[in-house]
C-alpha cells in the first residue's frame, strides 16, 4: 500500500498535496508590536502574495498577515490550471452580464496567464511553468449541446477555441471545446519566488496572526487575535472568505464548494493538455512532473461543503474514474479543498462595500484563481495607487444583476435557513459508545447533539458542533477528519481549532 492509498484507515488527518513535498516556504515570526504601514495585507495565498508583490515593486511599505502559514489554505491545495478557460462561463456570461463584459472578463484572465508567464521568464522562476491547451469535453447529448453553444460565444468574444470531436484519452465523449495556449505551474514554486522578493524590497510577512477585526476609519487599523493593531492607509481582505464583513455582506452571497484531488503514477505518458469535464461529476485532468516522471492529477467530484454523502466515497469515485481511464501504476497523494463562488460567478474584487474607500477585498474565484487572483492583486493594486484599471466596474462586489444574482441570493439564503433548522431538529441516533477507532460522527452527548471523534489509539474528543460563526450544525468531514460547516463553509479541526473562516473562535471542548 502507498502512503495515501484510498480505503487506509489511518489516512492522515490532513492529507498532504503533492505540491507541499517538492517546496517549502521560508517561515515567519508572529506579529508582536503594533505597526503602521501604507497597506495592510490579510492572507498568505496567491491573491494576498501577488499584491504584497505588486505593491513593494512600488516602493509602499507593506505587511502581510496570515493566520496560519503561507500557502496553506486552497493554494496550496489547487491543481494549478492557469487559464481563462473556467468551465462552461461566457456564454452565461454574455446572457447575464451583456457581450461587453464577458469579452472583459476574458480579457482580465488572458492578461492575467500573460503576467504571470512574463513574471517567471523575469525572474527565471523554476517552477514547471509549460504552456498547455486546455479543454473541456462533453460526455452526454445535453452538455454537447451546451460546449457548441460555448463556442458560439467564443466566436462572438473573438476568443481563439476550436471544436473537436475526441481527446486523447479512453473517455467516450460526444465532443470537446479547446482554448489554446494556457498554461500550467507549479504554484507554490512559483509564489516561493514572489514571497523572497517582497522581503528582498523591504516587505513584511508575518505568520500565526490572525486578523479578527478592523476599526474603519481615514487609517483603518486590523487588529490580532493576540492584540496587535497594524493600521495602514488600505487594507486589502486576501483571506478567502473576507475577515471583515461590512454588513453581513458577503455570509449572504458566497457558497462554499469543497473538491477532491488524487495523483497517480500511470503507465502509459500522459498525452499534454489540460481537460475538464462539462458534465457533472466533474473530471479534472493534468499532468505535473516528479524526478523526470509524470504523475496525473484527477480532481473533481465537488459538493457544498459541510453537505452531501461521506466524503471519502468522493475520493473513492475519483479512484475509479482513474482506474477507468488510466492504467494506474499507484496513488501517490490525494487531498481536498474549498473555494468560494459568488452569486453571478464572477469574483468579488474591489471596495469592501460600496462606503469603503480604503478597505478593500478580493474572493469568489469558483475555482478559478490562479489567473483571478492575478487579475485582482493588480485592480488592487491600482486602486491603492489611485491608477485606472479596465476591470474595476466588472469585479466591483456591489454590482447586482437581477438574473442570475437575485435567483441565487434566495438559494444561497433559503440553503443556510434549512441547515441551521434541519441541525437544530436532528436527533443523533448513534452514542459516543458506538465508536470505533479511526471514527467521528455526531452522537447524542449528555441529551444533546454533539460531535465525538476517536483516534487510532481510541482516544476520544467530544465537541460542541454548533458552529461559532452564525450558530449552524457542523457535520464530521470523514476524509478530512474535520468539522464542516455546510451554512458558509467554515471548518474546524477535531479538537475544534478553527482551520477556516469565516469562524474565528474555536468549537467548545465537552470532552
Ligand atoms: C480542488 C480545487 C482545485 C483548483 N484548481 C484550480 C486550477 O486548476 N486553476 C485555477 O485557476 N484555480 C484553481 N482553484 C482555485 C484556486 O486554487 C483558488 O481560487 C485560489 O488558490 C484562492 O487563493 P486565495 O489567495 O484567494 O485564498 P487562499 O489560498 O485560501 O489564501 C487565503 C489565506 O488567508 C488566510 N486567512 C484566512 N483568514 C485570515 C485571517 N482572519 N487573518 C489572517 N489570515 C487569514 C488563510 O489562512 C489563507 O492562507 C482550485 C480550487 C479547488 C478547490
Ligand atoms: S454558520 Fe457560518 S460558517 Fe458556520
Amino acid at each position: 500500500m502507498t502512503r495515501n492509498d484510498i480505503g487506509r484507515e489511518d489516512l492522515p488527518r490532513f492529507p498532504d498535496p503533492y505540491w507541499k513535498d517538492f517546496i517549502q516556504l521560508p517561515t515567519f515570526p508572529a506579529l508582536q508590536e503594533d505597526l503602521k504601514v501604507d497597506v495592510v495585507i490579510i492572507g498568505g495565498g496567491i491573491t494576498g502574495i501577488t499584491a504584497a508583490y505588486l505593491l513593494v515593486k512600488e516602493g509602499l511599505k507593506v505587511a502581510l498577515l496570515e493566520a496560519n502559514r503561507l500557502v496553506n489554505g486552497t493554494t496550496g491545495h489547487t491543481t494549478a490550471k492557469i487559464t481563462a478557460q473556467h468551465d462552461l462561463i461566457y456564454d452565461e456570461l454574455i446572457s447575464h452580464m451583456g457581450q461587453t463584459k464577458a469579452r472583459l472578463y476574458y480579457e482580465a484572465n488572458s492578461e492575467a496567464l500573460q503576467f504571470i508567464k512574463q513574471t517567471v521568464s523575469e525572474h527565471q522562476i523554476n517552477c514547471d511553468f509549460s504552456q498547455q491547451d486546455a479543454y473541456i469535453y462533453a460526455t452526454t447529448k445535453e452538455y454537447a449541446h451546451k460546449l457548441e453553444q460555448e463556442y458560439s460565444a467564443y466566436q462572438q468574444l473573438r476568443i481563439p477555441g476550436e471544436l473537436v470531436n475526441d481527446i486523447p484519452f479512453d473517455i467516450n465523449i460526444h465532443n470537446a471545446l479547446s482554448m489554446k495556449d494556457q498554461a500550467q505551474f507549479h504554484p507554490l514554486a512559483y509564489l516561493d519566488k514572489l514571497v523572497q522578493l517582497i522581503v528582498e524590497n523591504g516587505g513584511l510577512i508575518f505568520e500565526n496572526s490572525m486578523a479578527i477585526d478592523l476599526e474603519e476609519g481615514d487609517q483603518p487599523t486590523v487588529i490580532t487575535r493576540e492584540g496587535q493593531r497594524v493600521t495602514a492607509n488600505y487594507v486589502l481582505s486576501c483571506s478567502h472568505f473576507p475577515f471583515y464583513d461590512g454588513m453581513g455582506f458577503y455570509f449572504t452571497r458566497l457558497q462554499a464548494q469543497r473538491s477532491y484531488v488524487i495523483a497517480i503514477k500511470t503507465k502509459k505518458e500522459f498525452p499534454g493538455g489540460m481537460y475538464i469535464s462539462a458534465d457533472q461529476p466533474t473530471r479534472s485532468l493534468r499532468s505535473v512532473s516528479m524526478n523526470g516522471e509524470d504523475l496525473v492529477l484527477i480532481g473533481g467530484d465537488g459538493h457544498k461543503t459541510g453537505q452531501g454523502k461521506d466524503t471519502l466515497e468522493h475520493y473513492k469515485a475519483l479512484e475509479a474514474f482513474a482506474h477507468e481511464v488510466f492504467d494506474v501504476k499507484e496513488i501517490l497523494y490525494r487531498w481536498s479543498t474549498q473555494d468560494l463562488v459568488t452569486l453571478d460567478k464572477v469574483p468579488y474584487i474591489g471596495e469592501i462595500t460600496a462606503n469603503h474607500h480604503n478597505v478593500l477585498v478580493a474572493t469568489g474565484y469558483r475555482k478559478w484563481g490562479m489567473t483571478n487572483s492575478t487579475a485582482a492583486a493588480q485592480l488592487l493594486r491600482d486602486m491603492v495607487l489611485k491608477r485606472d484599471n479596465p476591470f474595476l466596474e466588472l469585479y466591483r462586489p456591489s454590482r447586482f444583476y437581477i438574473n442570475p444574482s437575485l435567483r441565487e441570493f434566495f438559494a444561497v439564503n433559503l440553503d443556510v435557513a434549512k441547515h441551521l433548522i434541519s441541525g437544530k431538529l436532528e436527533v443523533p441516533d448513534r452514542k459516543i459508545e458506538d465508536l470505533a477507532d479511526g471514527e467521528g460522527c455526531v452522537v447524542l452527548y449528555n441529551g444533546e447533539r454533539a460531535g465525538a471523534y476517536k483516534n487510532e489509539k481510541g482516544q476520544l474528543f467530544v465537541v460542541d458542533t454548533t458552529c461559532t460563526h452564525l450558530g449552524c450544525e457542523t457535520e464530521w468531514n470523514h476524509g478530512d477528519r474535520t468539522w464542516d460547516c455546510p451554512c458558509h463553509g467554515s471548518r474546524f479541526s477535531h479538537t475544534g481549532e478553527v482551520l477556516e473562516g469565516p469562524a474565528e473562535l474555536p468549537l467548545k471542548r465537552l470532552h
